[in-house]
């Protein structure tokens, strides 16, 4: 059914493998329209109780955008992408009524660390590297990192991990918070399944209701999120930016102007 995506319903949870492991399972045009029938499938499947988010092969969750749609997007493009990418999956994910949960095996860089970041919660390979290395690309981020790393780990390490584009590993992970269990790679989907039996045994309608206030107590970043898809698209705008992708995909390091 899916060209990008493998699903699977076992015991009540839909488990959705974002599948481009060539390309380190980044989020391109019809991934994140396909992550977007998967979820809906979240939303009105009465045998989904949770879903769990992965990534296939052994290195990556999802590293990130794919860098190669951004080379000819401008300000609006730009913004559309991001807000398209925000609706469809990113604000999907936190507000579902249903647990949904990032099982993170590799690299969750930029797109992927911000899906992630939109799951209820993370658990995570002992091999993973979390980062937002937009500002390598002359760019920010554009599926809520700017507001969600703040609210997951606070202001001045988030203002960091943003300003450098720096990866850090699982266990500083933990020790942010951003993740909540480390495991070996080959326990990861086995822990966040038997975390999620537990949960989907208690009662769907106090499950929901918990997702509904926790997300109402994590400040809201509606108006960030708007500013978010304003500003990432404007930065397609500048001379930087088109470097950035442009050194990415002919593989050495961009020179920026400031311009
Ligand atoms: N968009 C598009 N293609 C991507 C990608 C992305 N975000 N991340 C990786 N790829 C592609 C690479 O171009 C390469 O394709 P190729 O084999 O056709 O050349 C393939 O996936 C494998 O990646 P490669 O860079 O060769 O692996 P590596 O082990 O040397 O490096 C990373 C791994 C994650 C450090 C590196 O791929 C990377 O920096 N990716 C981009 C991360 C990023 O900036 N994400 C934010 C985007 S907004």
């Amino acid at each position: 059914m899916y060209q990008h995506l493998l699903t699977e319903i076992a015991e009540n949870i839909l488990t959705i493998t974002i599948n481009r492991p060539e390309k380190l399972n980044a989020l391109n045009k019809e991934v994140i329209t396909e992550l977007g029938l998967a979820l809906a499938e979240v939303y009105t499947n009465p045998e989904v109780k949770a879903a769990i988010i992965t990534g296939a092969g052994a290195k990556a969750f999802v590293a990130g955008a794919d860098i190669s749609e951004f080379v000819a997007l401008d300000a609006s493009a730009g913004a559309a992408l991001a807000q398209r990418g925000q609706d469809l999956v990113f604000s999907t994910i936190e507000n579902s009524p249903k647990p949904i949960v990032a099982a993170v095996n590799g690299f969750a860089l930029g797109g992927g660390c911000e899906l992630a970041m939109a799951c209820h919660f993370r658990l995570a390979s002992d091999n993973a590297k979390f980062g937002q290395p937009e500002v390598n690309l002359g760019l920010i981020p554009g599926y809520g990192g700017t507001q969600r790393l703040v609210q997951l780990i606070g202001k001045g390490k988030a203002m960091e991990l943003l300003m450098t584009g720096n990866m850090i590993n699982a266990a500083e992970a933990q020790q942010l918070g951003l993740v909540n269990h480390v495991t070996t790679p080959e326990d990861l989907l086995s822990q966040t399944k038997a975390l999620l039996q537990t949960i989907i045994a208690k009662a769907p309608l106090a499950i929901s209701r918990i997702i509904d206030l926790v997300n109402t107590a994590s400040f809201a970043p509606e108006e960030g999120l708007a500013k978010e898809v304003t500003l990432f698209g404007e930065l397609f705008d500048t001379a930087d930016a088109k470097e950035g992708a442009t050194a990415f995909l002919e593989k050495r390091k961009a020179q920026f102007s400031g311009h």
